[in-house]
C-alpha cells in the first residue's frame, strides 16, 4: 500500500522550526490508531467522556479550578515549553494529599494543556492517560493525574528538572550545557531501557514517536519517556499493522513505515538510531541552516559513520576528547544498524540495550585509567611523564583533564531548578 507523502498534512508546533513537523497521511481510515497531534482533521465520532478513560488506581481526576490555581492561572512565565499538543506549566501540589499548595510548596508538576478542540486532541490525551497510567518504569515519565471537564483537556505529570534532551542537545547559551559524553551514553542507555519495556511488554507497546523532545532529563539525568499520544499496541507475533495513516515526527519515522505503512516495533529502533545519531553529532535530524548537502542528517552521516577515519567529522566537536575511539566506533555502528534499511537487520532494544551497556562499562574503565594516570602525573612534577601515557591513540587519553568535564554545571533556568 502506497502513501503519498504529498498527500500528508503538516503542522509546525509553535514555537519550534522545522524538526517537530509532525504529519498525518490525509485518508483518516486506520480506525486503531490514536490520533495525531496538530492535525488540522477534526472529526467528532467518539464518545468524550470519562467512561472511555481505563481504570487506574494511580491515577488522580483533577478538577480545571485546581490546575488553574496550581498554576497560578497558567502564567505564561511559567511554561516550560511548548508542543503541538499545547503548553506546558510549572505547578505545585501536596505531595500527600495532592491539593493544590502555594507556589513554591510540595510537590513540583508539569501540567499540559490541550489547546485545541476536536476527536484528534481528544484521541492523543485519551492515548496519554490511558497508556501513560497502566505502565509504570524507571523510564517512563510518571503521570499523576489528568482533568476531563467541559472543553478541557489537561495531563499532570512530575517534573522533570532538566527537562528535555532536545534542549541540552540543540539550545545554545548558558540555560543549557553542552551534555558530556558520558551523559549522552547514559541518556540514551535510559531512552533504549524505557523502550525496550514498551516493546517487551505483554502486549507489546509501539511508541511512534521517539525523538529528542520526548525524552526529558531528572536531576540525575535518568531518561524517561513521555509523550504516548501516538503510541499503539503493537502486531501478535512476527505481522505488523498496515496503516493509511502515517503518523510521527518529520525525519524520525522509519522509512519502510513512510512508504508502506507497515508498522513494527523495529519502527521505534529506526527512529531510535536517529535520536543516536543526534546524540553522538549535536546535530538536528533536519536542519536548514547547515549547507545543502548536510541538510538531512541521517543521509549526510551514514557514508562518515561506516567509516573509522571519517567518523570524526560525525561527531560533536564539543566533546572534543571526552570519547575513546572503541567506543566512538562502538556506538557508531549501533546506530548504523538501527538505522538500516533491512528490517531483519535491525537490532531489538533488548539488544540495544545491552550494546550500550557494555559501551558504558568500556567507558567507565577508561575514565578509571585516567583518574590513575591523573593521580600518577600529579605525584610527579617531572612534565615528562605526560608522554608515557597508554594507549595514546584514544582521544580521551590525550587530555587528562577531561573527567573535569565529565559532569555539565547544571542548568541555570529558573524554571529547571
Ligand atoms: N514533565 C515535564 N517536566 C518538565 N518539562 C516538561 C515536562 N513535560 C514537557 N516538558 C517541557 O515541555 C516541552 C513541550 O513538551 P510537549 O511534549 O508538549 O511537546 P514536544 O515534545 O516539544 O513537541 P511535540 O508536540 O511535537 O511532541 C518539552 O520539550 C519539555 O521541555
Ligand atoms: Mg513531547
Amino acid at each position: 500500500m502506497g502513501i503519498c507523502l504529498s498527500a500528508q498534512i503538516k503542522a509546525v508546533s509553535p514555537g519550534k522550526q522545522g524538526t517537530s513537523s509532525k504529519y498525518m497521511s490525509s485518508e483518516a481510515n486506520d480506525s486503531t490508531s490514536m490520533g495525531s497531534k496538530g492535525s488540522s482533521v477534526s472529526i467528532r465520532t467518539s464518545p468524550r467522556t470519562e467512561g472511555e478513560i481505563l481504570q487506574s488506581p494511580n491515577l488522580k481526576s483533577f478538577g480545571f479550578a485546581e490546575l488553574k490555581a496550581a498554576t497560578r492561572n497558567f502564567r505564561p512565565d511559567s511554561v516550560l515549553g511548548e508542543g503541538g499538543f499545547g503548553s506546558v506549566f510549572k505547578g505545585w501540589i501536596d505531595e500527600q494529599s495532592l491539593t493544590v499548595s502555594k507556589p513554591g510548596i510540595g510537590m513540583v508538576i508539569a501540567v499540559k494543556k490541550l489547546n485545541q478542540d476536536g476527536w484528534q486532541g481528544h484521541q492523543e490525551w485519551l492515548a496519554e492517560v490511558n497508556y501513560l497510567g497502566q505502565f509504570s518504569h524507571p523510564n517512563l515519565v510518571k503521570l499523576i493525574g489528568y482533568c476531563l471537564e467541559d472543553e478541557h483537556r489537561l495531563l499532570v505529570y512530575e517534573f522533570m528538572p532538566r527537562g528535555s534532551l532536545e534542549n541540552h542537545l540543540f539550545r545554545r547559551g548558558s540555560y543549557f550545557q553542552p551534555l558530556s559524553w558520558t551523559l549522552r551514553l547514559k541518556v540514551a542507555l535510559g531512552a533504549a531501557k524505557g523502550l525496550a519495556f514498551l516493546h517487551n511488554a505483554e502486549n507489546s507497546v509501539i511508541y511512534r514517536d521517539f525523538k529528542t523532545s520526548n525524552i526529558l532529563l531528572d536531576s540525575e539525568y535518568n531518561a524517561k519517556l513521555s509523550d504516548f499520544g501516538l503510541a499503539k499496541d503493537g502486531p501478535t507475533g512476527e505481522k505488523s499493522h498496515v496503516s493509511t495513516r502515517i503518523m510521527g515526527t518529520y525525519g524520525y519515522v522509519a522509512p519502510e513505515y513512510l512508504s508502506t505503512g507497515h508498522l513494527t516495533t523495529k519502527s521505534d529502533v529506526y527512529s531510535y538510531g536517529v535520536v543516536l545519531l543526534e546524540v553522538l553529532s549535536g546535530r538536528r535530524v533536519v536542519d536548514k541552516n547547515r549547507p545543502l548537502g548536510e541538510q538531512k542528517l541521517v543521509e549526510w552521516a551514514k557514508p562518515l559513520l561506516a567509516n573509522k577515519r571519517k567518523l570524526f567529522r560525525v561527531l560533536d566537536n564539543r566533546l572534543q576528547d571526552q570519547y575513546s575511539m572503541e567506543e566512538a566506533c562502538k556506538v557508531a555502528t549501533l546506530t548504523l544498524r538501527c538505522l538500516t534499511y533491512e528490517i531483519k537487520l535491525r537490532p531489538n532494544m533488548n539488544e540495544v540495550v545491552s550494546h550500550l551497556e557494555h559501551i558504558l562499562t568500556l567507558n567507565e574503565a577508561g575514565r578509571r585509567n585516567i583518574d590513575k594516570i591523573d593521580q600518577r602525573i600529579r605525584r610527579r612534577s617531572d612534565s615528562v611523564v605526560i608522554n608515557q601515557k597508554p594507549n595514546a591513540g584514544f582521544a580521551r587519553q590525550t587530555a587528562v583533564g577531561a573527567i573535569a568535564t565529565a559532569y555539565p554545571r547544571p542548568s541555570d533556568s529558573p524554571l529547571f531548578v
